[in-house]
């Protein structure tokens, strides 16, 4: 339990915890939210979240394209009570669905969950959510699901993890079995096992026995090779393993490492608790050159992603908050910094797997939605009291690239208003060649559906068809040094470019042919996101 505080307010700000769930496709982060979810009493039966999701197809107001597609274009932020602490759940896009918005959202986390599939091991869309949290330098909590089917040796994935993402783990617990003969986690800090039992299918809450490793019922119980081998491993671990570090952990160099079985529910509510003890309150945040603290009186948030047409009836778009510090009061008053003028805070939302509800309040580490009239910018401050301006939030180098170029040369000033508000809203980046040639606008989308988004809105919103080429480019570098000079790569592997601010940007056909680059010109600096303006 937290600590109780003389202000109701400081409390309330120390017990919240807001993170989000980083994994591959298929992993289990939809299972892992539900149970979470179960867990903190949001849902009474598991499956919830995923028969919502289906249900809203049926009725769905929302974009036409998220109907066409099946999927979710949207993400949200799940909010539930347990022992004592305010969790909030950001909802990570992932699938096709991956974009920008998916790295932006880890810009309002305290801290991050990676869900490893314990048969596929680290996989690319973990490795590059992995990075962005890493550049943050926000705690991480490792997950490796699926036990109760066969996977790869514990041991083997940690030294995966480590070689793939050099990030050191710590196991909290271990696994007794795999696969037909998993039968629980050994929970080194309580010094006891967990024995599996799935007579319900992770219908409800996990029953657990517990054993001592020594007690001679437990060999009866998992059988005595198994339980030869756990003495084995956990004796490996205690004498060459990491110990626990906090201060490692807190700083991301360290993770604590949990296994378990989100379909089962089997060690969900062991990392839940251990989740809540180790992960951070919320963070403070620097603006110009101080740290805002989360426990200032001042209510300050910044914008951290916009949501266009969630409702295409009312053509709203919603800009999502993370709140820095103080309190939030429905129909409050604030400063809006970039536009310097006031705006009241009358309509915000809270997000419940895509329902929505009024907020009356919200505290330092909550996430809200406001409805945005188009006076919103991804990175804009919001505050009370004397004007403070938060780090912006960067770009991110997109990877996939196409030329765009529309039909109907009457439409050239509704193709421009389009681009400009689209590409502001952030879920697509703008760049135009420097050498000549083409001068049709480069779109650059960190996931290939943005294309359609983009082209879908193009013709709904501003009457404007347009087509895309694509571009055989996959990566991008901010490139910063004296003595640059595009004109020295107009080649056929790269595209020299400048982004909507000006800055100089280079387009590669692959991460080899950047490497080459990189190695051939030590005098300048290439960047993987844009500078903070
Ligand atoms: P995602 O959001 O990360 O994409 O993954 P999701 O939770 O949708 O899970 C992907 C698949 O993996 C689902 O199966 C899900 O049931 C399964 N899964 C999740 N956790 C576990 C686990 O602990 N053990 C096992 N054996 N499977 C797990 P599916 O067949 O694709 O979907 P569904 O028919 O179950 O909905």
């Amino acid at each position: 339990m937290l600590a109780t505080d003389a202000t109701p307010f400081a409390s309330e700000i120390r017990r919240r915890r807001t993170f989000a769930i980083i994994s591959h496709p298929d992993a289990g982060k939809t299972t892992l939210t539900e149970k979470l979810l179960l867990y903190g009493g949001a849902i009474r039966l598991a499956g919830s979240v995923k028969a919502r999701r289906a249900a809203r197809h049926a009725t769905s107001d929302w974009m036409e394209i998220e109907k066409q597609r099946g999927i979710s274009v949207t993400s949200s932020v799940m909010q539930f009570e347990y022992d004592g602490c305010m969790v909030n759940i950001l909802d990570t896009p992932g699938h096709q669905d991956f974009s920008e918005d998916t790295y932006r959202t880890l810009e309002a986390a305290d801290s991050a969950v990676m869900l490893i599939d314990a048969a596929k091991g680290v996989e690319p869309q973990t490795i590059k959510l992995f990075h962005v949290c890493k550049m943050r330098g926000i705690p991480i909590f490792t997950f490796v699901n699926k036990l109760d089917r066969e996977g790869k040796d514990p041991f083997a994935l940690m030294q995966e993890i480590e070689d793939v993402l050099g990030m050191r783990t710590c196991p909290m617990n271990w696994p007794v079995g795999m696969g037909a003969s998993f039968k629980g986690v050994f929970d080194r800090q309580k010094g006891h096992v967990e024995l599996f039992d799935n007579r319900d299918h992770g219908q409800t809450k996990a029953r657990t026995q517990t054993s001592g490793v020594d007690d001679p019922a437990l060999a009866d119980i998992i059988g005595p090779d198994l339980h030869q081998k756990l003495q084995e491993d956990i004796e490996l671990l205690d004498v060459a393993g990491d110990p626990w570090d906090f201060d490692r952990f807190r700083r991301g160099d360290l993770s604590p490492l949990f296994w378990g079985s989100a379909l089962t529910n089997f060690g969900v509510q062991p990392f839940l608790e251990y989740f809540l003890k180790l992960a951070p309150s919320p963070a403070p945040r620097l603006a110009g050159d101080r740290l805002v603290d989360p426990e200032e009186p001042r209510f300050s948030a910044f914008v951290f992603k916009i949501q266009a047409n969630m409702n295409p009836a009312h053509r709203d778009r919603i800009a999502f908050l993370r709140i820095v510090s103080g309190r939030f009061e429905r129909g409050m008053e604030v400063q809006h910094v970039r536009l310097g003028k006031k705006v009241r805070l009358s309509q915000p939302q809270q997000f419940m797997a895509q329902e929505r509800q009024i907020v009356e309040e919200a505290y330092a580490g909550d996430i809200i939605g406001l409805f945005d009239p188009g006076v919103f910018r991804i990175g804009d401050t919001l505050c009370t009291g004397e004007a403070i301006q938060f780090e912006g939030i960067p770009s991110f180098s997109p990877e996939h690239f196409a030329r765009v170029r529309f039909k109907d040369a009457m439409k050239s000033k509704h193709f421009r208003k389009g681009l400009d508000e689209l590409t502001e809203e952030g879920a697509i980046q703008v760049f135009y060649a420097t050498q000549p040639g083409n001068p049709d606008p480069i779109l650059g989308a960190v996931g290939e559906l943005q294309f359609d988004v983009f082209q879908y809105r193009m013709k709904n919103e501003y009457g404007v068809d347009v087509i895309l080429d694509r571009l055989p480019y996959e990566v991008a570098r901010w490139v910063e040094g004296e003595g640059y000079q595009p004109r020295r790569f107009w080649g056929t592997d790269n595209l020299a470019v400048t982004d909507r601010d000006g800055r100089n940007v280079l387009l590669f056909r692959n991460e080899s042919s950047m490497r080459y680059v990189i190695q051939q010109n030590e005098n300048l600096t290439f960047r993987a996101t844009a500078p903070v303006k």
